[in-house]
Formats: C-alpha cells, sequence, structure tokens
C-alpha cells in the first residue's frame, strides 16, 4: 500500500510525525510525504523535520503564501501531477489548513482513496478560514479520524455514515508522550533566566486577532498587564510579527519590561516551555489540546472552539473579543491557584496513529 501524506503548515508536522513513523513499521506499506510549502522559513518548517525526526519530504511544492485561493489551485495543479506520477492507494491529509482541504480535493477527484485525521471538528464559526477547510474536507473524505467526541456528534448532524468515522484519538498528543522527556534536556529556560512555572507562556497568530490595529493594541495591553505579574515569553508567529511591523507597534512590544521576544520555537523548545510554564495565554488550535495534557491553565482568546472537549474536560478557558479587564481577572485567578485541573481526555494515550496504521492497513493494504 502506499499512502502519500500531506502536509502544509506548522502544526501538520506535529501530527503527521507520529503517522509516519508508525506506517514504518509495516513493511507491507509505503509511506511517502508531500510538502505544500505554505511554512517555508527554516524555524517553521525544517527544524519540526530535525526535531520529530521526520525524513526529508519526498516532494516539495514550495508553494509559499499568498490569498487562499492562490495557496490551494497551485497547490492542487503541483499535487495532482505527483498523484499522476507516484498513483498513491491513499491519501492521508491531517488538521484544516488550506494544504488539508487542496489535497483531499484533488486526490478525491482522481479515484483516490482519501482520508481526513482530525476530522469532525467545528467551531461554528464559518468566518474562520480553517472552518470551511474542515467542512469541505470532512464532506468528500472516505475515512474520518476523530480526536473527541464533539468529533462523533457534529459529522452524524451532517450526515456522515458511522462507518466512514474511526475514534482514535490524537496524534498531536501522541508527538507530546513521544517527545516529552526529550524536550524536558533541552535548555531554553536556562538560556532565557526562566526558573519553572514562574513565567506565563503566549502565542497568537489567529486572523481575527492579529491582523487589525485594534486588536493587536489590545494584546500589547494584556502582556503589559500580565508582565506586571510575572515574565512573559512570547515566540511570534511570521504573520504576527509581520502586522505588528506595518502597523509600527513592534518597537512598543519590545520595550515592554518582563518580556522574552523570540521568533517561532523548536517544536522541543516550545514544548518544554509548554511543560514548565505556569499559565499559558495563546489563540491557537493544538495549544490548547496540549495544554489539556499537560493540565497547565490554559487562557484561549476565541469567542468559540472546535475543541470542546479543552473546555469541557481539560485546563482551558474561552474569553472572546480580547477582553482586557476578564484576561486580567483569570490570570490573578491562576497565580493565586484558582484555576481548573482538568483530566485528560479519552484515548489521548501516545497510540493514535498506531490505531490509524491499523485501520488502513486492514481496509487498502
Ligand atoms: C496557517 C493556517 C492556520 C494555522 C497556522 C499555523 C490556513 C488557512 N491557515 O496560518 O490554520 O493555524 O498556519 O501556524 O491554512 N509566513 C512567513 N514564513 C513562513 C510562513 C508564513 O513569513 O514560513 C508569513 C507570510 O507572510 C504569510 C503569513 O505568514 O503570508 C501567513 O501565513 P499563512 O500560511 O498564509 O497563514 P498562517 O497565519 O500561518
Ligand atoms: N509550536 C512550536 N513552536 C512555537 C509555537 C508553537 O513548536 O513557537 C507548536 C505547538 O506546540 C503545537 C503547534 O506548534 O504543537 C501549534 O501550531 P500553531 O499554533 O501554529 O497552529 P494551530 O494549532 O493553531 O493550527
Amino acid at each position: 500500500m502506499k499512502i502519500i501524506n500531506v502536509v502544509g503548515a506548522r502544526p501538520n508536522f506535529i501530527k503527521i510525525a507520529p503517522i509516519h513513523r508508525a506506517l514504518n513499521k509495516i513493511d507491507s506499506v509505503e509511506s511517502l510525504i508531500v510538502h505544500t510549502g505554505q511554512h517555508y522559513d527554516e524555524r517553521m518548517s525544517d527544524i519540526f523535520f530535525n526535531q520529530l525526526e521526520l525524513p526529508k519530504p519526498d516532494f516539495y511544492l514550495g508553494i509559499g503564501g499568498g490569498s487562499h485561493t492562490h495557496q490551494k489551485a497551485n497547490v492542487m495543479l503541483a499535487f495532482e501531477k505527483i498523484c499522476n506520477s507516484e498513483k498513491p492507494d491513499v491519501v492521508l491529509v491531517v488538521g484544516d489548513v488550506n494544504a488539508t482541504a487542496a489535497c483531499s480535493i484533488t486526490a478525491i477527484k482522481m479515484g483516490i482513496r482519501t482520508v481526513h485525521v482530525e476530522a469532525g471538528l467545528r467551531s461554528g464559526d464559518r468566518d474562520m478560514p480553517e472552518e470551511i477547510n474542515r467542512i469541505i474536507t470532512d464532506a468528500i473524505c472516505d475515512d474520518l479520524f476523530i480526536t473527541e467526541h464533539s468529533g462523533l456528534i457534529n459529522l452524524a448532524k451532517e450526515g456522515v455514515p458511522d462507518s466512514k468515522v474511526h475514534f482514535v484519538g490524537n496524534v498531536m498528543i501522541d508527538s507530546l508522550v513521544y517527545f516529552r522527556k526529550k524536550a524536558s534536556y533541552d535548555g531554553i529556560l536556562n538560556t532565557l533566566g526562566l526558573k519553572p512555572k514562574k513565567y506565563i507562556l503566549m502565542t497568537m497568530h489567529r486572523p481575527s486577532n492579529v491582523d487589525n490595529v485594534d486588536s493587536l493594541n489590545k494584546i500589547l495591553q494584556i502582556i503589559r498587564n500580565a508582565c506586571a505579574h510575572n515574565n512573559v515569553v512570547f515566540p511570534v508567529h511570521p504573520r504576527t510579527e509581520n502586522n505588528l511591523k506595518k502597523f509600527n507597534l513592534w518597537d512598543k512590544l519590545s520595550t515592554i519590561n518582563g518580556l522574552h521576544i523570540m521568533g517561532p520555537q523548536g517544536y522541543l523548545q516550545f514544548l518544554n516551555l509548554m511543560d514548565n510554564a505556569l499559565m499559558i495565554i495563546t489563540d491557537s488550535g493544538g495549544i490548547q489540546e496540549e495544554t489539556t495534557y499537560l493540565q497547565v491553565p490554559c487562557i484561549t482568546f476565541r469567542s468559540s472552539t472546535e475543541r470542546p472537549i479543552t473546555v469541557e474536560l481539560g485546563t482551558n478557558v474561552l474569553i472572546s473579543e480580547l477582553d482586557v479587564k476578564e484576561v486580567d481577572l483569570q490570570v490573578q485567578s491562576i497565580l493565586n491557584g484558582e484555576h481548573k485541573t482538568g483530566v485528560i481526555p479519552p484515548l489521548w494515550d501516545g497510540d493514535a496513529a498506531t490505531r490509524i496504521a491499523k485501520i488502513l492497513v486492514k481496509k487498502y493494504n
């Protein structure tokens, strides 16, 4: 069985690594990686291949950034050629980025079995570019691998037959479980002069939060307030850095006392930073799940989440509209030890990729 695994952006690398490892253990399976090149900087791409023990991609499409139409149309044209030459039995896509939707449409139209890992998640917010990618991908794929119970409900509501749906757990947590010990040997805390549980970690990259000046100003105020309580560590996503510079806010950010501002971090460094953080403030999808597993309090700047289990069972709290006062209250209550403790959701045990590989072999080998 020849499988093409598709990656495009940072969270995809973390999800594909355990799947590729599990597939590689099976003699009758050939597992290839296609990288669309949506994320291309060394620190947004190559570093993950090295740290996650992934081989170089078998095919690199080099599509880069640009509008959604530009990205998807170019990915589809380039991916069609690869499917024609490689004739895979299965195409596997993960998550909700542009590569996920573009490659699943291409493969399905070519009659190739196509499967979606991390299916069934819905925020209910169609203004999120990812929500459209999720809906398109789930509507057409042959098999849907889900991470949490809400996926079962969402897909049933959309009329997806049960036979297509497999509740297997969470491959992003597979990577966390696999690399947590190695990450703990990393020296980033010493380099930054930080002590465990004595700093707040922050990430921010959703267009709704970082593409307009009003939201960015609120984020700056939230950081100033947080720095009054504790050190804040902020690895800045390229979208966010570009916008802070565009709106002349970068210098204001850089001069905040107690703030460690830095570029995007490698997976091991970031995992170590998460594991030792007092709390995390974020708008990331994946980080809501990782903090739930690590049982680190998480404040998420979103009005909805496609990962409701992180609120129901985990440590996640949503705050919408970048409510500066509400965030400060939450930060203070976490500092006072009054926060959700949470439990680890079902099947988030490090073995999701092995379950996926078994199902694929049974159905398609
Ligand atoms: C993309 C995904 C988002 C995911 C995020 C993970 C979609 C619709 N969006 O958003 O779901 O949460 O990745 O981080 O697929 N840039 C660089 N270097 C890079 C990559 C990006 O400088 O290596 C800059 C470019 O200016 C680019 C901008 O960041 O235009 C945005 O990148 P893009 O991939 O379009 O969207 P993300 O915000 O990264
Ligand atoms: N991450 C990382 N370095 C960073 C920030 C995040 O390795 O500087 C990891 C994080 O641990 C998680 C993934 O990147 O595994 C989340 O990606 P991101 O927040 O970019 O995307 P999303 O999950 O929101 O789609």
